[in-house]
């Protein structure tokens, strides 16, 4: 039996502690699985908390972590008759930190040559986010307002750049004032701001009194707050993320008097109840974007498997100004 590298998680905890690299076995393949070699896997926040134990999914242990990543088909099983090795593949939810997985064929999305792997590798959680924020919620008209937090977050920027290819416009939010020069380089950033005490003010200077209909929050506590505070009557806040750990508060006035819909979103929830053409449409969709140039994810830095004590401490760290990867191909390293 063949032997790979991979993130093992023996017990939950801190996560530049608790998963450490070592080797697994591949299982050999049934009739409908493929073998995928790896090329890249994001480390995602929902990822660290997995790591972390404080997250709905708990992976059995020992076992490998990671959400979404790419990889290239090696060999496919005697049923396999649509998928071709050399393909370029999106793979999920099969612990992505590793060398080379076996998984069900049918659950892979294949990738056209000449993107971007590492881009591609990422397409999966936060820009699949960002389209379903923006399209489920509220029925957004062209030049229509959106505020949001966290906003040179990966799915800050995926809303921005989706949000900007079909007109709509974005009201961006981040906590710290160096963020705003990392977000000038977007073409949809044009109105970014810091969260404090002039924000109130400032938004109403963008706006201009038109209606903001749809909030996203991927923050809670205080900024949830001040993000509901800034919608017009009738307006959505939708709660995807918790990066302050700290619970949402909600004035009885903004209930009664704004008739505020406080709603979530979980990506993991939709893809378990979309069905496959409705999850084809939207890889499809998200794979144009990003050969469009619409989609663009920064990233800060691509470790080894090796170094993972270090990838998953920086990974864990604010003030970031791009996505920390895991590269299995040595093309891919910039350590
Ligand atoms: N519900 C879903 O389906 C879904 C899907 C994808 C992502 N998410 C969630 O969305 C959030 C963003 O994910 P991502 O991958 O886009 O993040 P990311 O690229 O890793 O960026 C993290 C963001 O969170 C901010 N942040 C970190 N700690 C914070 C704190 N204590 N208070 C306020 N802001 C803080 C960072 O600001 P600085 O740069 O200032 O540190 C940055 O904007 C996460 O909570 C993630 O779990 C949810």
């Amino acid at each position: 039996m063949r032997k790979v590298r991979a993130i093992i998680l023996k017990q939950f905890g801190d996560p530049g502690v608790v998963a450490q690299p070592g080797e697994i076995e591949l299982p050999s393949i049934e009739p409908h699985e493929a073998l995928v070699r790896m090329i890249a896997a994001p480390i995602n926040p929902a990822d660290l908390n997995v790591i972390e134990g404080k997250y709905p999914i708990r992976p059995e242990l020992p076992g490998v972590p990671g959400g979404e990543g790419i990889g290239v088909v090696e060999e496919v099983g005697s049923a396999v008759s649509d998928l071709e090795v050399g393909t370029l593949v999106l793979v999920s939810g099969t612990g992505t930190w590793r060398e080379a997985c076996v998984v069900l064929a049918e659950d892979l999305v294949a990738v056209p040559a000449g993107v971007a792997p590492e881009q591609a590798a990422m397409l999966r959680v936060n820009p699949a986010t960002a389209l379903c924020l923006l399209r489920e919620f509220v029925n957004l008209q062209p030049g229509d307002w959106i505020v949001q937090n966290a906003a040179n977050s990966g799915v800050g920027r995926a809303v921005i750049q989706i949000a900007h290819h079909f007109g709509w416009r974005t009201l961006n939010i981040v906590r710290r004032a160096e963020a705003l020069a990392d977000l000038a380089g977007e073409p949809g950033a044009t109105h970014c701001f810091v969260e404090d005490e002039h924000l109130p003010a400032a938004i109403d200077g963008a706006v201009r009194g038109a209606p903001i209909r749809l909030a996203l929050n991927a923050v809670g506590g205080e900024s949830a707050l001040a993000l509901a505070n800034l919608l017009a009557q009738g307006g959505t806040i939708v709660t995807y993320g918790a990066m302050a750990r700290r619970p949402l508060r909600i004035p009885n006035g903004l209930l009664i008097f704004k008739d505020l819909a406080w709603r979530g979103f979980w990506v993991t929830r939709w893809y378990e109840q979309a069905s496959r053409a409705a999850q084809a449409a939207l890889f499809a969709e998200l794979i144009a974007l990003l050969q469009a140039g619409v989609l663009h994810s920064p990233i800060e830095r691509i470790y080894p498997l090796e170094a993972a004590s270090e990838a998953l401490a920086h990974a864990s760290r604010g003030a970031r100004r791009g996505k920390i990867l895991f590269g299995f191909d040595p093309a891919l390293f910039k350590v």
